[in-house]
């Protein structure tokens, strides 16, 4: 398995060979082991059971498409991240490997629930991750916020891995009892995590935004059938969305054009662009009050870079500059309160979802009009000038 991991094995034939190669010796260590073992089959959503010997030739266009997108990627910082500690953390494993996600879910034979490791670096999200005998035996996967949501089939796979780390709750949990402006040394960025798709998509149901005490949310989109899942808008193997299909129902020239909503949420009044222009502006201007709020009512002005983690920093002096320590390090923004804490979360949340306004466009506008609202409280803003719609 490792070498097909190696980023060494990027040249696509190489890699089309070698993932064959590897889907032969599967085969080939699970006939070994047939004596002593049952053997278990692959499940392929709609052709399954088969053996993996019964993967021939015919695969090379799902090998070759896997083998091009970012979940084979091996290069990538989302499987590198662990190579100087030599293993996987098993709290990160779960989702930066197939052998972690099968260890998780007990795939492999162990206790599920758990990463009982060690889990080897140079693991991608390889093909025994979603197609897996024993995917049909996960029945719901628990969110950040704690909400059991129920699976069928490879949806297992695909929320497991993208619903984030982190919810609303984990922030209200931080913050309790501390009052709203009020910076506190203690607290920390509370980071929503990457490619949040799932988090997202599920919507108020899954809570995995901030929520308003008072305020209603949107739940889960679905949207219509043909594009009620995961894997009926992405090719599982590319990971791309096709967009022949959306046109049967919608106008556009690519996703990112599409609307339905005749009113504006931006206060922008334009009505002929896509609603992810609607999400961005209001983002926008999210994390501009941020700023405000940080400077004029805590007096310590965050900066956010999102290239670095924790992402945002100090900016003690106001002059648009990161501080830096001695180290010539940047510093972490240290002076949060409750209510810089919730909104940057919900403002992270949104955008760390590039798939936003196709995944839940009403949950994504509602976090962000409440968290503008929150954050225009203090400022002593007039929502009613600004002119959005939640
Ligand atoms: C619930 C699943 C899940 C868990 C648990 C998880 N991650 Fe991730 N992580 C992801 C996904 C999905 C991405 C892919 C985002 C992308 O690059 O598209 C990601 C991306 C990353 C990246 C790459 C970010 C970038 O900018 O490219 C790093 C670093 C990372 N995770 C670190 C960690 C660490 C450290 C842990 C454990 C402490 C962890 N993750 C646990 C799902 C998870
Ligand atoms: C992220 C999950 C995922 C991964 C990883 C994955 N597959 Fe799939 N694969 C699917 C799903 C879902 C389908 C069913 C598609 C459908 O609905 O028709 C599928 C279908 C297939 C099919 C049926 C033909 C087709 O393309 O629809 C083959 C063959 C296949 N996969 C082989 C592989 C091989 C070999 C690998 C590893 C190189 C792999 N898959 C990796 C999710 C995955
Ligand atoms: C074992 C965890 C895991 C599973 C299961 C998984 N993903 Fe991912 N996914 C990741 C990670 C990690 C990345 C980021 C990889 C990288 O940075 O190269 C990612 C990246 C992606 C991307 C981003 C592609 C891009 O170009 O940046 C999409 C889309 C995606 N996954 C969709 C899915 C779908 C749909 C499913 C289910 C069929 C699924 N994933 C199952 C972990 C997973
Ligand atoms: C209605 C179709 C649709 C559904 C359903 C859908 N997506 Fe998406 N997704 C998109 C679109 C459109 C984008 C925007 C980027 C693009 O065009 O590739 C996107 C983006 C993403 C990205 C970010 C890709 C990147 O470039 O970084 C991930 C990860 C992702 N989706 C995963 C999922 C997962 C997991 C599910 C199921 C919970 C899901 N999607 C359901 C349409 C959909
Ligand atoms: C079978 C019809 C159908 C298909 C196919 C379809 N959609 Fe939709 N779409 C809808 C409907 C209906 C709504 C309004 C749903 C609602 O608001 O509850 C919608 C809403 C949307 C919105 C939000 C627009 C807004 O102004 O709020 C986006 C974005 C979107 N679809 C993207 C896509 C993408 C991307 C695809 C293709 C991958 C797609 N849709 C395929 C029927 C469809």
């Amino acid at each position: 398995m490792p070498i097909l991991l190696r980023p060494v094995a990027r040249p696509l034939f190489a890699g089309v060979f070698l993932a064959l190669m590897t889907v032969g010796l599967a085969a080939f260590a699970q006939n070994a082991e047939s004596d002593t073992e049952e053997v278990v089959p692959f499940a392929l959503p709609q052709a399954g059971p088969f053996k993996p010997a019964d993967i021939d030739i015919e695969n090379n266009e799902a090998i070759t498409n896997w083998f091009r997108s970012a979940h084979a990627n091996a290069a990538a910082e989302a499987f590198r991240h662990w190579d100087d500690e030599g293993e996987v953390q098993p709290a990160c494993a779960t989702c930066h490997s197939g052998e972690g996600f099968r260890d998780f879910h007990g795939l492999d034979g162990t206790p599920a629930g758990v990463v009982d490791g060690p889990i080897n670096t140079g693991g991608v999200v390889d093909c025994g991750t979603c197609h897996n005998a024993g995917l049909a035996q996960i029945e719901d996967v628990t969110l950040p916020s704690g909400v059991v949501h129920p699976v069928t089939g490879v949806e297992a796979s695909c929320l497991t891995c993208h619903q984030g780390r982190a919810a609303g709750a984990t922030v209200a949990g931080a913050t309790t009892g501390m009052a709203d402006d009020e910076p506190n040394g203690e607290l920390k960025f509370i980071n929503p995590h990457y490619a949040t798709a799932a988090a997202t998509w599920l919507g108020g149901y899954g809570a995995a935004g901030y929520h308003y005490d008072g305020k209603e949310y949107s739940g889960r989109f679905f949207h219509a059938r043909p594009v009620a899942s995961c894997n009926s808008c992405h090719e599982p193997h590319t990971l791309e969305v096709e967009f022949e299909p959306c046109l049967t129902c919608h106008e556009a020239n690519a996703p990112e054009d599409i609307r339905i909503a005749r009113q504006s949420y931006d206060g922008s009044g334009n009505t002929g662009v896509g609603i992810v222009s609607d999400i961005t502006a209001n983002a926008q201007l999210l994390l501009e009050l941020l700023r405000d709020y940080t400077d004029e009512v805590v007096g310590a002005p965050v900066i956010y870079d999102g290239n670095r983690y924790p992402y945002f920093f100090a900016d003690a002096n106001g002059d648009g500059e990161i501080d830096m320590n001695a180290e010539g390090r940047p510093i972490p923004y240290d002076s949060w309160t409750p209510r810089s804490l919730r909104t940057a979360f919900n403002w992270k949340l949104v955008t760390a979802d590039p798939g936003n306004f196709a995944h839940n466009p009403a949950y994504s506008l509602e976090l962000l009009y409440d968290s503008i609202e929150d954050l225009g409280e203090p400022l002593g803003i007039d929502m009613d000038e600004l002119n959005l719609l939640r």
